[in-house]
């Protein structure tokens, strides 16, 4: 017998690309259900060939349905969450609101998959930040290889982690000004049109902004709490697919040749690194990918054990819809679903 599914968000970018991945990586799934805010009721989304008309999360019963892949961002999942999960149902959730519960697992399954068991505890398990999501990934076999203590980031982050709105608000912002129309900030503090944005989410005490302390606190507990991150979290004018520059700082001597084989070999991960032009992978190329990106694989010099690299990956794929169908699936192969209940 297949799978109960519903996808809370279903019109936002997120859930389109849950539909869509649900859909590819034909989920044993024997009903999908669209949920969405009631002004969506009716509104028609794609899920394979098929077309599934919104139901408001407000009336739909969730009693009976194994699976609620969330992405209605912090207020929602605060609300429904505990809700859903009372019914019996597992809620994996996008947005950054159950991260940081002790009793809520935090899952990457290429990097830590054997945590998702924790999910009994409240029956919700999180997402992490796009960016983490991408960055854990390489991370992991590199940290395996040779220790990681210190890992030094800049993130050039597109504008649909910021949802359907900042999208248009790049597009409208383009075309106005070849129109010589004023470019108005509404989803973000200034002009993103042609330019770039040092400033994602909230301020915080010390001057960081919260995607910054997200990046360190969630790579801290999916991959090792004795790994030091700093994060410089960027906005750019490019709609899908984020980008990092990151610098690596190891307990044990590694080289990049060493760096190269482990991550040529690690789950989830694609090396394209020919040093010539064109030889890398930039946000353009990932859109629709599974993979994440690694380029620009080089020693740095100026410290023991160090390394940087180039990371790419779609941040609605691997960031988001992929690694919560990718959660759902670790959770059916391990057997771990009470149908029972
Ligand atoms: N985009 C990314 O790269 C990314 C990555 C990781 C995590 N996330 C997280 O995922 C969440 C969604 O992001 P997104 O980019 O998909 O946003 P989005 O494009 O703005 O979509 C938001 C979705 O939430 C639904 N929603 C809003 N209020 C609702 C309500 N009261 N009841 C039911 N549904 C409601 C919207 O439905 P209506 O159309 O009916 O309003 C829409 O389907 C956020 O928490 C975000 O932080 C995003």
């Amino acid at each position: 017998m297949g799978y109960k599914v519903a996808v809370i968000g279903a019109t936002g970018n997120v859930g389109r690309e849950m539909l869509n991945i649900l859909a590819e990586r034909e989920f044993p799934a024997d009903e999908v259900f669209a949920i969405a805010s009631r002004k969506s009721m009716g509104v028609e989304v794609s899920y394979g060939d098929e077309r599934l008309k919104c139901r408001d999360l407000e009336t739909f019963d969730f009693r009976g349905i194994d699976f609620a892949l969330m992405s209605a961002g912090s207020a929602i999942a605060k609300l429904w969450a505990p809700k859903i999960g009372g019914e019996g149902c597992v809620v994996i959730d996008n947005s950054s609101c159950w991260r940081y519960d002790q009793d809520v697992p935090l899952i990457v399954p290429e990097v830590n998959a054997d945590a998702v068991v924790g999910f009994t505890k409240k029956n919700i398990i999180a997402n992490p930040n796009c960016s983490t999501a991408q960055l854990v990934v390489v991370l992991k076999p590199l940290h395996d290889l040779a220790t990681i203590k210190r890992v030094v980031v800049a993130t050039y982050q597109s504008v649909s982690g910021a949802g359907k709105e900042a999208m248009d608000e790049l597009w409208d912002q383009t075309k106005g000004i070849f129109t010589t129309q004023p470019a108005e900030p509404k989803a973000f503090t200034k002009q993103i049109a042609f330019n770039v944005i040092p400033h994602i989410d909230v301020f915080l005490d010390d001057g960081s902004t919260k995607e910054e302390w997200k990046m360190t606190v969630e790579t801290k507990k999916i991959l090792d709490p004795k790994i030091k991150v700093t994060a410089t979290c960027v906005r750019v004018p490019v709609f899908v697919g984020h980008s990092e520059a990151v610098n690596i700082e190891f307990e044990d001597p590694i080289t990049a040749a060493q760096a190269r084989k482990v991550l040529r070999e690690a789950p989830g991960v694609l090396v394209v690194d020919k040093r010539e032009p064109g030889g890398y992978v930039t946000p353009v190329e990932c859109v629709g990918d599974y993979a994440t990106f690694v380029s620009r694989i080089r020693e740095d010099q100026t410290v023991d054990n160090g390394l940087s690299l180039w990371i790419v990956s779609d941040n609605l794929r691997k960031g988001a819809a992929l690694n919560t169908v990718q959660i759902a699936e670790t959770i059916i192969n391990r057997n771990l679903l009470d149908r029972a209940a």
